[in-house]
């Protein structure tokens, strides 16, 4: 699939059938996280792969109350769950080098996650960027070890929905020229 067309035609997903998804499938929507560029190539993420449906519910369960997303986590066959090491991106020797501190770990997963969501997208795979949960529980019962935190998640599976478009703001309204607001 051509890079734009994959842009403008990926929906977030949140019904998934229970076909479920091959390894090597999964290797290739990870493949695609990992050539993700990063700060300084420093390559902070982590990938998680759940495929164990007690660990699935527990993950849902830290979701928001009436988060969208919750039935998809317990129900599609994998969620990629995405970590950071910490005090790497965007520092220098563990200490933050510009005035957005330790938070280019966000920026770096979500670029790896971007790519992933496009790839599975390519692969007639649904997916949906999960943040609204309560990371240090999700860290909780995925044993993430301390100078790491989870990021986000998302549900990985074939769609069982018709995704509705949600609507995207015009050029006119977000670029400017020259200055902001020109
Ligand atoms: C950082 C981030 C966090 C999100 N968190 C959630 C979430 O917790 N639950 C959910 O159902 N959707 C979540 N979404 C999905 C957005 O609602 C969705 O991407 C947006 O409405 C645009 O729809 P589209 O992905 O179909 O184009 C999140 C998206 C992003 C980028």
């Amino acid at each position: 699939m051509e890079v734009l067309e994959a842009i403008k035609s990926r929906r977030s997903i949140r019904r998934y059938k229970t076909t479920p998804v091959d390894d090597k499938t999964i290797e290739q929507v990870l493949e695609a996280a990992r050539w993700a560029p990063s700060w300084a190539n420093t390559q902070c993420w982590r990938f998680i792969v759940v495929r164990d449906d007690n660990m699935k519910a527990e993950l849902a369960s830290t979701l928001t109350p009436n988060n969208p997303a919750a039935d998809a986590t317990r129900n599609a066959p994998v969620v990629i769950v995405a970590c950071a090491e910490l005090k790497r991106s965007g520092c220098y020797r563990g200490e933050p080098t510009t005035d957005k501190g330790d938070s280019w770990f966000m920026f770096d997963v979500a670029l790896a996650m971007q790519n992933l969501t496009l790839v599975a997208h390519a692969l007639g795979l649904g997916t949906v960027h999960i943040g609204a949960f309560d990371a240090k529980k999700a860290a909780d019962v995925l044993g993430v070890p301390e100078g790491f935190c989870v990021v986000e998640m998302t549900p990985l599976g074939y769609p069982d929905q018709e995704a509705r478009t949600a609507p995207r703001k015009e050029l006119s309204e977000i670029v400017f020229r020259d200055k902001f607001g020109g």
